[in-house]
């Protein structure tokens, strides 16, 4: 059983990844969930994460409150695809449990330095910030992370915040520099995975006819974030970004891709927060990252539907 901490600014599709591991207890001890700014600032991201351990029937998981903003540039959001509360959709009520008092990278360093090493993976599915913020303050976590698996970054599929950079790298490439070259095992969900898993009508009505309160609830949610990339690609369905980082850790064989480098730009204004993946090892420079490239959208789908049908 893997010994997780999600790092995460929900959003949508990042509920959906929270419900999908909490829907796998067998495979998934789910330590907390913290927050962090992103799709909307910090305080709604807090917030919306003790919706969602609520909505699951799972009060007991922490959640703390991280960084508000990223490290050297101003803070970038996304109401427009996520709504004004970053969780638009399903009318869900307001949490009844506390935020932690203690901040969530301290969380993060603490609790990192008193487990065995290797025994705890980070999950990101938001901006890098908290993760880079705890390698800064105390790097003696570094080889302590059994892995940092995230959803992030684009090579063959490119951007989808700017032409060059996908959104959770965009807003705070320093802090993705920084967790990149840090020397722990790196796993990427980029956008070239996650356009692969398109929600089509067929599998929205899937997920409805699930018929518990959370599918009800994480239905909405998706009619509502997905409307924006539906008109932005054209495509039958609009992709799901984070639950592929939550899959990924219960069926890998789902994904392929292959171990390479990758570097974010940092200088440039019109590329910053690009992933440039040496995905054809041209450089001979360290093959930092498992970066993924392919998905088994069907298989996700199931996986995907038959978890979320076990929660209340
Ligand atoms: C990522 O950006 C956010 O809007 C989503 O939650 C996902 O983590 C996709 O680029
Ligand atoms: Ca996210």
């Amino acid at each position: 059983r893997r010994k997780i901490i999600i790092d995460t600014d929900p959003g949508q599709d990042d509920a959906i990844a929270i419900l999908l591991a909490l829907a796998s207890p067998e495979e998934l001890d789910v330590l907390a969930i913290v927050a962090v700014a992103g799709n909307v600032g910090l305080h709604h991201n807090a917030t919306n994460a003790r919706k969602i351990i609520e909505l699951a029937g799972r009060p007991e998981v922490p959640v703390y409150a991280g960084c508000a903003r990223p490290i050297r540039r101003p803070l970038v959001t996304a109401e427009h695809v996520h709504g004004e509360t970053g969780l638009d959709g399903p009318e869900l009520p307001a949490p009844g449990v506390q935020l932690q008092a203690q901040h969530g990278v301290d969380y993060i360093i603490d609790t990192l330095m008193a487990a065995d090493p290797g025994t705890i993976t980070l999950c990101t599915l938001g901006p890098l910030t908290n993760i880079a913020m705890a390698l800064i303050k105390q790097p003696a976590i570094a080889p302590r992370i059994a892995e940092i698996v995230m959803m992030g970054g684009a090579y063959f599929e490119v951007g989808n915040i700017t032409p060059a950079a996908e959104f959770n790298i965009y807003v705070d490439p320093e802090a993705a520099d920084i967790v990149m070259r840090c020397g722990a095992p790196i796993t990427m969900l980029p956008l070239d995975v996650t356009h692969q898993m398109q929600s089509t009508p067929e599998r929205l009505a899937a997920l409805l006819a699930l018929g518990n309160n959370t599918s009800k609830a994480a239905h909405a949610m998706l009619t509502f974030s997905e409307a924006f990339d539906l008109a932005k690609y054209g495509w039958a369905g609009a992709p799901l970004h984070d639950p592929t980082v939550i899959a990924w850790l219960l069926r890998p064989e789902l994904f392929s891709g292959r171990h390479c480098n990758v570097k974010i730009e940092l200088a440039s204004a019109l590329t910053a927060g690009m992933t440039v993946a040496d995905y054809w090892h041209v450089t001979g420079r360290d093959r930092n990252v498992n970066y993924l490239r392919h998905g088994d959208a069907a298989g996700f789908y199931t996986l995907l539907l038959e978890r979320l049908a076990r929660l209340p």
